[in-house]
């Protein structure tokens, strides 16, 4: 354990890192009036947190020690699994020492002070809270090398630890370290849309997460002796889910079209295959948009915006212009002009929105350009190999000639 703890060097924490403790304290405040549990606001009280400049943890984890019994370890980044819960029932908590960037405010990949000392030390006062965290520990502990048992150990930790939620007064509280430090996700957990589930082990243990999303549903407590009753039965329904067969990840060997060449019909396969069977992996595909980066709600309200702008140019109606908005159109695209201001304020390419052709993603501009500038019959189109596999197979399955030239760390060959 000596060697995960690092020192909190206090001067090396900048005037702006303050300034973010300080906006984060600010928020959170404003959040714990309604939104978050008594068990968790009852704890954050007695810890009286500086709200201006970042806590220094020894001095916090005096006071932890002299509330709880719990001391405090300041550590970088994310610790070994073995090595948490050897620190949990051993009642001292790891710290990370990093504060998030201003530009994170908002939210921090990366786990930082603000998010495990205000996220989770107030529930460390807690002694039914902390009994449960240490039985779970020396469980959890047991099961340290096995991957399968830690993924299913893991489920019942983000749901109570991180995402945990109490029933009070009829309402639902966020306990739970990863809501109490957001604000999004406190907003979700009062979404009435967002289903909220008893708590049983059987469906968290079946229930995966995704720790960078807003929660799609949450697990909810009435008393935390309930949490603690839980790990009665914990091994013995652990053990039963070890013992279901493992998921079939096996790949399908399914082909798409006789018209395109064998290799392809196995990376096309392949690629589906792995989204289907592997929804959360990150796609590397060339041409696959990372669903992460849409914003589709946002555009919609834009809409209105480009109706305006489409009246003004054309000097149209607004009725006149949405009904042609929803029209056969103009095939090259509606929004040329404005392409082709943002090509020249941003890209410093000087064209007019007539110069610009619109097409339905990369397969389109190929098929239109390869058609209309390839000969069948005498030209052979050279790519680079491996290159987009869109483009080589339109070009197989209208009997384009195609070779690849190769590539290395100088270019084309
Ligand atoms: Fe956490």
């Amino acid at each position: 354990m000596g060697k995960l703890t690092v020192i909190q060097d206090y001067d090396l924490y900048t005037v702006s890192d303050h300034e973010t403790w300080a906006e984060l304290c600010k928020r959170h405040s404003e959040l714990q009036t309604n939104y978050i549990s008594k068990a968790y606001t009852d704890g954050y009280k007695k810890l009286s947190l500086d709200q201006d400049a970042i806590v220094k943890i020894d001095e916090i984890s005096k006071l932890l020690k002299s509330l709880s019994g719990w001391t405090l370890s300041p550590v970088t980044g994310l610790i070994p699994t073995k090595d948490f819960f050897f620190m949990l029932i051993n009642k001292v908590y790891p710290i990370n020492i990093y504060i998030r960037k201003k530009s994170e405010i908002d939210f921090s990949e990366q786990p930082d002070i603000f998010h495990d000392v205000c996220g989770h030390l107030p529930l460390l006062t807690n002694l039914k809270f902390t009994k449960f965290l240490t039985a779970f520990s020396i469980i959890a502990l047991k099961y340290v090398n096995n991957e399968r048992a830690i993924e299913f150990l893991g489920r019942l930790y983000w749901y109570t630890y991180e995402m945990g939620v109490l029933k009070e007064g009829g309402e639902y509280k966020p306990y739970g370290g990863a809501i109490i430090t957001s604000s999004e996700e406190v907003a979700n957990v009062k979404n009435k849309n967002i289903p909220k589930h008893d708590f049983d082990l059987d469906h968290i243990f079946k229930t995966s997460y995704n720790p960078f999303k807003l929660q799609n549903e949450y697990f909810v407590i009435n008393t935390f002796d309930e949490l603690f009753c839980c790990l009665e039965n914990l091994e013995a329904k652990l053990i039963e889910y070890l013992l279901l067969p493992e998921p079939d990840y096996t790949l399908r060997n399914y082909t798409l079209s006789g018209s395109i060449g064998r290799t392809f019909n196995n990376v096309i396969g392949f690629l589906n295959d792995v989204q289907y069977k592997f929804p959360d992996a990150i796609s590397f595909v060339a041409g696959q948009p990372d669903e992460n980066f849409f914003d589709i709600e946002n555009h919609l309200s834009k809409f209105h915006t480009f109706v305006n702008h489409l009246a003004e140019t054309t000097g149209n109606t607004e009725r006149t212009v949405i009904n042609n908005i929803g029209q056969y159109n103009r095939t090259k695209g509606i929004v040329n002009d404005i392409l082709a201001k943002y090509l020249r304020n941003d890209e410093n390419i000087i064209v007019t929105g007539e110069d610009i052709l619109i097409t339905v993603g990369a397969q389109e501009a190929f098929a239109i350009s390869v058609s209309t500038i390839c000969n069948r019959n005498k030209d052979v189109i050279l790519i680079e190999d491996p290159s987009y596999i869109g483009l080589s197979s339109f070009a197989k399955v209208f009997n384009y000639d195609i070779e690849g030239v190769s590539i290395d760390e100088e270019g084309i060959d």
